[in-house]
């Protein structure tokens, strides 16, 4: 029934040829150390791949060729059961429902197929038939005679070759180049055999920490060849657990350690890095002892201090003037604010001076900015106010364990200083009129404005009582009801 050229007589040809030329190959076969397979009259078959234990699930019925879908349903018990009907030998190491070995023809015998796995055949599990899919859900597959669970080394398995060797499988390197692949060997009692190329070492070109509050927290990706890794934090091997490191990250950037998480995200791939061990001064990756691995259950994140901070500009932003605004803290490419925690007049005197303003000042909340986008970079800053610049100050870059609240500073860097606001908040500042507007504390819409006089003094000049249906017309934006 089936025309495909027997794999059996196949190899039996190499050994012939290997015979003449290369007497180790002939030993190594003799003594049964390679996988042998006959595909011969089978009614299932792979098609599309790079041998024939991958590709595209086609069975045959009544001499009739056909796929099966894949609809939710499908799983390993499924998979292993269409392994083993191509050889008793073999389960599966991976399936497909992504098209990667075309789309077949003829009828989709089944879908929603329910195995256990103990069926001898596909035909004995539980199923609906396939009538209603399309091609493009045709099942593949990749068969191995080795366990899935140690497959996950340097990469992801992705294909397999029937060699005069045995079967081996092959996959890109995750150390980050794709030109290059690794090879592992399924021996016949079972056991992977790393054979040939294996991965080189880890050239950790550069660390970056995503997805957490600001710049200098997250989870840990490197950077090897062109690709970005997560870390791994945590693993359990061989009964034993083992956690990952975090403070060599903060060292490679010059930054202080705080803090890690072992279990920042899970199940992430692409993996580089686990188990990693240093020793606590190393700011060196490659110093370090790890195993590399592919999947990453456990992503390791990591908390460090920016202070100080090497800014690349600071400035007011978003307000009605040069001296009024939100700060906008801008280091590499990233924007970011300043947290209100703590935050008091003295601090915000420095950052006026900063800036080149008046020393004395006032500052107000900004909870309205868009927060896409802007890190909170700078928190809890405590400045004498004498300071001229605020890394004279101390402050912390916040992190996971301690965010910042919504709400970023905003200034007033005015002639008139300080307005002492015991019972409102400042919410705009209007320069051409030098006025500044503050809202009340007290349960009703109530404002005041002052103005800034030539004598350098702060006058008091209304009381404003709005109704709330003017309120939102008067917030945004600022100081439009001037
Ligand atoms: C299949 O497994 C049996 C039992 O372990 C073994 O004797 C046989 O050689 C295997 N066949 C192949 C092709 O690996
Ligand atoms: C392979 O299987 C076919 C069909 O079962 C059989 O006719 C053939 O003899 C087998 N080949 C070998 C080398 O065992
Ligand atoms: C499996 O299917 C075959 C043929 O389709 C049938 O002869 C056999 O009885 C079935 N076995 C079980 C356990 O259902
Ligand atoms: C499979 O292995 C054979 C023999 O080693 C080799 O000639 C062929 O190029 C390989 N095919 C693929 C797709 O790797
Ligand atoms: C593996 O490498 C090949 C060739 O460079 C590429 O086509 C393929 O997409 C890679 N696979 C993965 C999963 O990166
Ligand atoms: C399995 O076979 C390989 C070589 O084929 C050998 O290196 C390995 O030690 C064996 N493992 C076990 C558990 O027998
Ligand atoms: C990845 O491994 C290959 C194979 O060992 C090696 O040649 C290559 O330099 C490695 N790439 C990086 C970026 O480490
Ligand atoms: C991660 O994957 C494992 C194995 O597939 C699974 O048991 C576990 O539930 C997954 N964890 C999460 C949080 O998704
Ligand atoms: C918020 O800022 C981001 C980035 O600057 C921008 O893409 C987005 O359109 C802004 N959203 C609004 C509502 O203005
Ligand atoms: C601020 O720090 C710089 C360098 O760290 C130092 O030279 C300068 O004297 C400090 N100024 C004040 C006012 O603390
Ligand atoms: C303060 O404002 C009021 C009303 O606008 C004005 O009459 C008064 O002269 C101002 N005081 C000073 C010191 O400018
Ligand atoms: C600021 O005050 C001037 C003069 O009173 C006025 O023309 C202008 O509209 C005000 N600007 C804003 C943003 O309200």
């Amino acid at each position: 029934m089936s025309n495909r050229k027997s794999r059996w007589q196949s190899v039996s040809l190499i050994c012939t040829l290997a015979l003449l030329w290369k007497y180790q190959i002939v030993i190594a076969q003799a003594s049964g150390t390679v996988r042998l397979y006959n595909f011969t009259d089978k009614d299932i078959r792979l098609v599309g791949g790079n041998s024939e234990l991958e590709g595209r699930v086609e069975l045959s019925i009544n001499g009739i060729w056909g796929t099966i879908c894949r609809d939710g349903w499908f799983d390993y018990y499924d998979a292993d059961v269409l392994c083993k009907m191509l050889h008793t030998n073999l389960s599966a190491l991976e399936y497909y429902t992504d098209g990667r070995y075309g789309y077949g023809t003829g009828p989709v015998f089944y879908r929603q197929l329910l195995c256990t796995g103990l069926e001898k055949s596909i035909h004995n599990c539980s199923s609906l038939t396939g009538e209603t899919c399309s091609h493009s859900s045709d099942v593949g597959l990749i068969c191995a005679g080795c366990s899935r669970v140690t497959q996950r080394h340097y990469g992801l398995l992705e294909h397999v070759n029937i060699t005069s060797n045995g079967d081996v499988y092959t996959g890109n390197c995750s150390n980050g180049s794709s030109y290059f692949q690794f090879l592992y060997r399924c021996s016949l009692n079972g056991t992977w055999e790393e054979y040939g190329t294996r991965c080189g070492p880890l050239a950790v070109r550069e660390v970056r920490f995503v997805g957490g509050v600001g710049l200098y927290d997250g989870g840990v990706e490197v950077l090897v060849g062109d690709t970005w890794g997560p870390v791994c934090g945590y693993a359990y091997s061989n009964s034993r657990s083992y956690y990952s490191d975090g403070h060599v990250f903060c060292n490679m950037k010059g930054l202080k350690y705080r803090t890690r998480s072992v279990a920042w995200r899970y199940n992430t791939t692409n993996g580089f890095i686990g188990k990693l061990q240093c020793s606590s001064n190393t700011n060196s990756v490659t110093l370090c002892n790890y195993a590399t691995v592919y999947a990453c259950q456990y992503q390791l994140g990591v908390s460090c201090d920016g202070f100080p901070l090497n800014m690349n500009s600071i400035s007011l932003v978003g307000g009605s003037s040069a001296r009024d605004g939100r700060v906008e803290v801008r280091i590499e490419n990233s924007a970011g604010t300043i947290c209100q925690d703590n935050f008091d007049s003295k601090d915000a005197q420095v950052l006026c001076k900063m800036m080149g303003f008046n020393a004395s000042s006032s500052f107000y909340i900004d909870y309205h900015y868009n927060t896409t986008g802007r890190l909170p970079m700078i928190q809890d800053i405590q400045c004498t106010g004498q300071e001229s610049h605020i890394n004279n100050c101390t402050y912390r870059t916040p992190y996971f364990n301690d965010k910042c609240v919504d709400g970023a500073v905003a200034l007033v860097c005015s002639d008139c200083g300080s307005v002492n606001v015991s019972n409102g908040q400042i919410t705009s500042y209007n320069d051409t009129s030098r006025t500044l507007t503050i809202r009340c504390h007290t349960g009703d819409q109530a404002y005041v404005q002052y103005i800034c006089g030539n004598d350098g003094l702060w006058n008091k000049t209304a009381e404003l009582r709005l109704l709330l249906s003017t309120l939102t017309i008067i917030i945004t934006p600022p100081a439009a009801f001037l």
